[in-house]
């Protein structure tokens, strides 16, 4: 056993794989639950689109979480480990006939509508079934988040939400439609943000509407905040647990509550991140003209993180205490992007160390492919290792 790791199991699976660590999901879940019990009118779900293992999935079950999801895939994936259909949201711009179906017939607590015309149709197919659909108006607040330019989603420019100018005239209309109840309002600004003063943004711009909608009479049964809470990428030991308190208490103290409201949120990456770590084999140990490289045997298909977004991961090896030597970190994909990190120190590595890339257990398994016909890679919780 190196750090945290059960190196000695490790040896005999095959790499690489993702390692999940069930203490530390287990004590991140109960921190969150916690610091939200603290508020008797918060709702935390989770973002299954973040890790949608099924270990995980049942774990996060076990812990009382409601889920989010973005397809009729995941959540097929939420019904199978358990999750009740009445603690499921449903967002996404592009929903399709069957994924309308789907949640009407597993009649799903709400639907995030992103347009007009997605109202539309899922009015019409819960008449078909002669039903009423739960929705909620996800508006585009208009609010910058301090992050990656591909993981902001609260802008004007992007895809994603009704505009503000629309939110009232859209009400309206849903209060016309005979299958559609409308129960709420939702929002997102976007992922991996650690600068409360984006979520103090968000909330004044949600105490505004609700003022307007308040001169309209209309209620608001449930305001819905999205996720977007960041992990430390850099110090995954010193800050395993994210700090919710601070997340928690932001939307506490800033955002106005009207009475009878419920305050829901969709956490994914700090539910997960910290406790996944995406293992490696060395393969080779190649000395290029300006650069010393370490080949693994995990590629960009594993962890696209780095390739599409420059994200850092820390990377250790975990099975070598010699002195530290400077390398590139790459997979064997026929990609130049095929880069976990570039001029990093590691304990001086030959064939065969294992390695491990920190931070993994949010969109790490859940967002590898296939490309170059490569297998998915496997997922271990500590558990499934016999440790505990
Ligand atoms: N709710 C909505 C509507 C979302 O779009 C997202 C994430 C979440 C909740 C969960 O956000 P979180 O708590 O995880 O920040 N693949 C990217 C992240 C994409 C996030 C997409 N939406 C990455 O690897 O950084």
């Amino acid at each position: 056993m190196k750090g945290i790791f059960p190196v000695e199991r490790f040896q005999s699976i095959r790499t690489p794989f993702y390692y999940y660590d069930t203490e530390l999901l287990r004590k991140t879940l109960r921190t969150i639950n916690e610091e939200a019990g603290k508020h008797d009118n918060f709702v935390v779900h989770y973002a299954v689109k973040a890790n949608a293992n099924p270990a995980i999935l049942r774990i996060i079950r076990e812990a009382g979480l409601g889920v989010d999801c973005v397809s009729g895939g995941e959540i097929e994936a939420a019904i199978k480990a358990g999750f009740k259909p009445s603690g499921i949201v449903y967002a996404g711009v592009g929903k399709s006939d069957w994924e309308i179906n789907l949640s009407l017939d597993n009649n799903i607590f709400c639907f995030n509508v992103e347009s007009l015309a997605e109202l539309e149709v899922i009015n019409e197919l819960a008449a078909e079934k002669g039903k009423k659909a739960r929705v909620a108006f996800r508006i585009n607040p208009n609010v910058g988040a301090h992050t990656h330019a591909n993981i902001t989603t609260g802008l004007a420019e992007n895809k994603f939400g009704i505009a503000m100018r629309d939110m009232i005239p859209v009400i309206r209309k849903a209060e016309k439609m005979e299958n559609v109840e409308f129960i709420g309002l939702h929002f997102h600004i976007g992922s991996q943000i650690l600068d409360m003063g984006d979520f103090i943004a968000l909330c004044n711009r949600i105490n505004e509407l609700q003022e307007e909608l308040e001169r309209e009479h209309i209620k608001v049964e449930n305001i819905n905040v999205g996720g977007g809470l960041g992990i430390d990428y850099e110090h995954p030991n010193r800050v395993p647990v994210p700090d919710f308190k601070s997340f928690f208490d932001t939307y506490s103290r800033h955002l106005h509550l009207l009475p009878g409201q419920k305050l829901h949120f969709e956490l994914g990456r700090s539910v997960v991140a910290q406790c996944g770590s995406l293992i490696t084999r060395t393969l080779y140990i190649k000395q290029g003209e300006v650069k010393k490289f370490v080949i693994v045997d995990a590629g960009m298909t594993d962890l696209i993180r780095p390739a599409l977004y420059q994200a850092y991961h820390k990377i250790e090896n975990i099975t070598s205490e010699d002195a530290k030597e400077t390398y590139d970190i790459v997979g064997p994909i026929c990609e130049s992007s095929d880069v976990f990190a570039k001029q990093i120190e590691l304990n001086a590595t030959k064939r065969g160390d294992l390695i491990a890339l920190r931070s993994a257990g949010a969109y790490g398994e859940i967002m590898a492919s296939q490309y170059n016909c490569r297998q998915l890679p496997k997922g271990y919780t500590t558990e499934d290792l016999n440790i505990i």
